[in-house]
């Protein structure tokens, strides 16, 4: 398996991931558990963030100069996404989030994983470099800890 490959297949895992917190974030609200959730959730925006950092330092610049539109959607969505994390993150402080709320981000997060799945992806199999890829997967690793794993701490 080659690095590109490996890369390609660690930001699916990623997306993965990324939706199967969502869900154990839901259930947590579904049970009214919102001490819990209020200890998870910054994991959980350091496990996003890693993510779509990652994907703006190490594949977009590439990707801008074949496709500057499909850059420039998924950059305007990274945006979208960042601003729900954060407008949740104080919600859930001030304990006045709605599950409404959460599944807004859940359907952000899963439409926009689709349109990477669907092109960029793919195309960066074959245009991104060894190094930039490695970067990225060490990046994305590094936040790697299983869901209520007390030695995840915050990004510096
Ligand atoms: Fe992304
Ligand atoms: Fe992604």
């Amino acid at each position: 398996m080659t690095a590109i490959r490996s890369l390609r297949a660690v930001l699916l895992d990623d997306h993965g991931r990324i939706e199967t917190f969502l869900d154990s974030i839901l259930n947590l609200l579904a049970r009214n558990e919102l001490a819990v959730i209020e200890q998870e959730w910054a994991p959980f925006e350091d496990v996003v963030l890693a993510h779509l950092d990652g994907e703006e330092m190490h594949v977009i610049p590439t990707f801008a100069k074949a496709d500057p539109e499909g850059a420039r959607r998924i950059l305007a969505e990274h945006a979208r996404i960042r601003e729900g994390l954060s407008r949740l993150g104080v919600a859930f402080e001030l304990r006045r989030v709605r599950p409404n709320d959460v599944q807004d981000l859940a359907r952000l997060l899963v439409d926009h994983a689709m349109t990477e799945e669907s092109y960029l992806y793919n195309w960066s199999e074959t245009h991104i470099q060894r190094e930039a890829s490695s970067r990225l997967v060490r990046r994305i690793a590094s936040t790697w800890h299983p869901f209520g794993d007390r030695r995840r701490t915050r990004r510096r």
